[in-house]
């Protein structure tokens, strides 16, 4: 693809070099920003009869989605909450054990709870964190994710809110890192193979969420 002409060039991307790293945009900003809108909605109307709502926020790859959200939500009743969670994963490939920091602090027990993540990849990061959450008794747990790979979710767990539908592919951009690189990107894309090491390729390796 020839990134001049693409949605990355000019001000949808802050950084020229890394669109050079791009192979293919496979979701636009406009894309993107238009979805952010539908599953706004759809959020009020869920929740039009909730007081409050605590949103735990999973950093560092749903906080550009989360602020999108938060600035369209603009309720106060929606309590953003960032939640740290680290996963083992190759550098391209979700693999093992699930780490969340963080959330004793948090308050939920008879309160409705989202947990907002930007990919459903294995399915292991949610499952986890959603069964945490369920033991401190809040009224209920329901799950939004921006993206959701086109791969076998080895960890099911249900999705009560979805943006797009990414190929089952590694992908980089809205939060989502290679190395924490490339999350400011406002599109996602596939990157170039000589991009990704070698090793990550092939091999795991840890990165955090
Ligand atoms: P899980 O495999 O569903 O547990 O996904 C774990 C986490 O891995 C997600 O929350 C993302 O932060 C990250 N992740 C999964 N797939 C990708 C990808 O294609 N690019 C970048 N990060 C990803
Ligand atoms: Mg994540």
């Amino acid at each position: 693809m020839k990134i001049k002409d693409s949605p990355l060039d000019g001000p949808l991307c802050r950084y020229h070099e890394v669109c050079d790293d791009i192979q293919e945009v496979v979701i636009t900003a406009d894309q993107i920003q238009k979805t952010v809108e539908i599953l706004s909605h759809q959020i009020h109307e869920v929740y039009a009869n909730d007081t409050r709502v605590v949103i735990p926020v999973l950093l560092q790859g749903a906080r550009h989605f989360a602020d999108d959200l938060s600035d369209r939500l603009n309720d106060s009743k929606f309590q953003f909450v960032p939640v740290k969670v680290s996963s083992y994963r190759g550098g391209t490939r979700s693999t093992g054990q699930v780490v969340i920091h963080s959330t004793e602090t948090l308050d939920i027990r008879g309160q409705a709870v989202l947990i907002v993540d930007d990919i459903y990849d294995s399915g292991r990061t949610l499952t986890q964190v959603k069964a945490h959450l369920e033991a401190q008794n809040p009224a209920h747990v329901k799950t939004c994710v921006m993206f959701e790979k086109a791969c076998e979710h080895i960890h099911d767990v249900p999705l009560d809110f979805v943006g797009l539908p990414v190929p089952d592919d590694f992908v980089v951009g809205y939060g989502l890192d290679y190395q924490d690189r490339y999350r400011e990107l406002h599109c996602v894309g596939t990157l170039k193979p000589d991009v990704i090491a070698t090793e990550d390729r092939y091999e795991d390796a840890q990165s955090i969420g």
